[in-house]
């Protein structure tokens, strides 16, 4: 039986996007467009470049900059391997190996050298990682410092979808590499996503802060520490999973948002009582410096966030419209991250915005487009006026106005339903009179009133409405 018998005998199947993954359609992806214009935009005044970075990595890299023991990497990555690169190892066995090679041998090696070579790959949960390890395979360090990035697109982590979180989400970040680690910078950084907000007309913003201490010194241990100690003395009193995470990982604890937990947690130390003197100074500085710029925040010592690599300054932001999933950026600084993904002694700091969630909160405070739309809709009668219309919309598609072209005769009445189906803002009715006469008739369809035009008004009406 030929491939394509065995083909028609399949029933038909329908299909459904896979859970926590969906599409994005028109209009709401006028509104996505939107507020990636307006990255670009705002970003590009503060002096950052775009950078466009693959959405699969070697699973080390996160393992290594998220932290192995973090639920992203422990629990949300979507990894595989790469079974190319297992035939290639393969073949390449083979074929140094040369004719006659004894097989039992030859089996050995290639079982060696595939669990050498087997590459472990993840489809990315995050991206600051991959920035970091970009400026590394770049050589970013020789470029003028800091170097200032952002980025957007889509990451994966399996969580469990509900509003606000899915399996498939997408982000818009910015990340400052090398230079030093002035308190300006953070406090910038923030300003820089704050005017973002801004620009899009995000309500109800609320910046939360904190500084988590410095990870290699003695502050942030010696903190994590008394947490561990302080946390042992209530351990029966929390849940399963703040009672796990006294081991792996005290300070995430603070995130928790279990109602039973809160008493206990509003008794806890707090960081801020433990800070070194050099990272207490740094904190007062970044506030300082978010003063002077006009940012309002307000101070939260449980904002530890949930990745490994951060110190010093963390900072959440939250708005308006999004029930339990209202965290719309995250962000902090990094400062070890580079050197421990092999790069030079780099400083670090940046955030990503969860763009669905931002889009969510724009939508809820009724910031989205209704519809598309259509500047124009010409509704054409008769074969001469169907090729003035099409050179019409030709003409006006190059002067950058939309215009929908019915592609067969339609009725007036018709014609002009479908025009407001479409919403579009004007008609442009040609019928075999408008053409003879070298006068088109535009009907304004909000109003009903019309115009009679000669080609070039035309152009001029509507780059003046
Ligand atoms: P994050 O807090 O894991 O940080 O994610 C940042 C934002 O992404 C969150 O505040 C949220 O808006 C959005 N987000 C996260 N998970 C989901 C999901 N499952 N569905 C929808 N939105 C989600 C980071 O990813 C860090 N890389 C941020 C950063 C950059 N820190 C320094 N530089």
């Amino acid at each position: 039986m030929s491939e394509g018998a065995a083909k028609k005998e399949e029933k038909p199947r329908k299909f459904q996007a896979i859970r926590g993954t969906r599409d994005l359609l028109p209009p709401e992806t006028v509104l996505w467009n939107r507020v990636e214009q307006t990255a670009h935009e705002v970003f590009g005044t503060f002096g950052f470049g775009e950078i466009i970075l693959p959405v699969i990595e070697s699973t080390e890299l996160f393992a290594r900059a998220v932290g192995s023991d973090t639920d992203i990497v422990s629990k949300e990555m979507f990894s595989f391997t790469d079974p190319a690169n297992v035939i290639r190892t393969l073949v390449q066995d083979a074929l140094q190996a040369g004719p006659g090679v004894d097989m039992g041998n030859f089996e050995q090696t290639s079982q060696s050298s595939i669990e050498g070579k087997v590459q472990f790959i993840s489809l990315r949960p995050e991206a600051t990682a991959s920035v970091c390890r970009a400026y590394i395979e770049h050589g970013m360090q020789q470029l003028p410092q800091p170097v200032k990035l952002y980025y957007r697109g889509p990451m994966f982590r399996r969580e469990r979808p509900q509003k606000g979180r899915y399996r498939q989400f997408y982000q818009i970040g910015a990340e400052v590499l090398g230079g030093s680690d002035a308190p300006a910078i953070d406090a910038e950084v923030i300003e820089m996503v704050m005017t973002f907000f801004d620009r899009l007309e995000l309500q109800g913003v609320q910046l939360d802060i904190n500084s988590i201490g410095h990870s290699a010194d003695n502050c942030r241990r010696g903190y994590v520490q008394k947490l561990k100690v302080a946390l042992e003395t209530v351990q029966d009193k929390l849940g399963p999973d703040s009672q796990r995470r006294i081991e792996t990982n005290p300070l995430r604890v603070l995130d928790s948002k279990l109602e039973s937990e809160q008493g206990i947690i509003a008794t806890l130390p707090r960081i801020a009582d433990h800070l070194c003197e050099e990272c207490a100074a740094h904190y007062a500085a970044a506030k300082h410096q978010l003063e002077m710029r006009g940012v309002l925040y307000r101070e939260n010592w449980r904002l530890v966030r949930g990745l490994d690599y951060y110190m010093r300054t963390t900072f959440e932001i939250t708005a308006k419209g999004l029930g339990s999933q209202n965290a719309v950026c995250g962000g902090g600084r990094y400062d070890g991250l580079v050197e421990l993904l092999g790069g030079p002694p780099t400083k670090g700091i940046g955030f990503a915005i969860g763009e669905d969630r931002l889009i969510l909160s724009l939508q809820e405070s009724g910031k989205a487009p209704a519809q598309q739309g259509r500047d124009v809709y010409i509704a054409w009668m008769g074969e001469r006026a169907h090729a003035t219309a099409i050179r019409a919309a030709k003409d006006l598609r190059k002067a950058g106005f939309s215009v929908e072209l019915p592609p067969v005769e339609q009725k007036f009445g018709k014609a002009l339903g479908q025009a407001d189906k479409l919403g579009a803002k004007y008609a442009l009715i040609l019928g075999d009179n408008e053409v003879s006469e070298g006068l088109w008739t535009l009907k304004t369809l909000a109003d009903g009133s019309q115009e009679k035009l000669t080609e070039p008004q035309l152009l001029d009406f509507l780059r003046k409405s």
